[in-house]
């Protein structure tokens, strides 16, 4: 698949997001650095992700005259991190759009099978109003953010946009096969996944890296 021609896929090029990412990658780079870069790079991506977000013109009084100008409208944004390295990237959503609620979905990677298993679901009302953006750094086997956009879907949840940092080339074809209606957003597509469900090259254990556990 190619996925620079894929309707529904961004592949980001820009350099600024590259060269973030591969300072996430070195092993030396502690949590602190770590997290800001994922909150930036989230950030960056977003900036992109939400280039469609429907604005409306309000009157506004500028200290020369009354004016129309456009402000964002309607439809209102959900933040949906899967847990846990998912919330690593909501602050650099939120610095774009403070006023989003943020919903959480949980799942773990079942140490056998590399499935997830979901463990918690609660998400903003109405949820079918609004654009969401599920967010998780690493995008693997594919699993969890397809389990995690079932359960959104089931809730009723209709507009979805996926943002992760670096995605396996199996991951994203399985995910964008289960939800071809999803836009998905990615920072760097990476050569494979190895036997035990990591990304390479990757960048190890997002979850860890972001919370300095191990
Ligand atoms: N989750 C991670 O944090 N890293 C990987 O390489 C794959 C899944």
């Amino acid at each position: 698949m190619n996925f620079d021609n894929e309707e529904n896929v961004v592949v980001f090029k820009h350099p600024l997001i590259q060269h973030k990412i591969s300072l996430l990658r070195d092993k030396a780079t502690g949590t602190n650095e770590f997290r800001k870069l994922v909150e930036e790079i989230a950030m960056l991506e977003g900036y992109e992700a939400l280039a469609d977000l429907p604005v409306e013109d309000v009157e506004i009084d500028t200290p020369i005259e009354t004016c129309m100008t456009p402000m964002i409208a309607g439809r209102k944004l959900a933040i949906v991190p899967i847990l846990r390295a998912g919330l690593g990237m909501v602050p650099g959503v939120l610095s774009l759009v403070p006023s989003a609620k943020v919903g959480h979905i949980g799942m773990y990677r079942d140490e056998e099978t590399h499935e997830p298993v979901p463990y918690y679901c609660k998400l903003p009302h109405p949820i079918e109003e609004r654009t969401i953006v599920v967010t998780d750094p690493m995008l693997a086997t594919g699993g969890s953010a397809i389990d995690a956009i079932d359960q959104i879907k089931k809730t009723g949840g209709k507009t979805i946009k996926f943002m992760c940092i670096i995605a396996a080339p199996e991951g994203l074809e399985r995910l964008h096969k289960a939800h071809p209606d999803v836009q998905i957003y990615v920072g760097h597509l990476d050569r494979e996944l190895n036997k035990d469900a990591y990304i390479c090259p990757g960048l190890g254990d997002a979850g860890d890296r972001i919370f300095g556990t191990k």
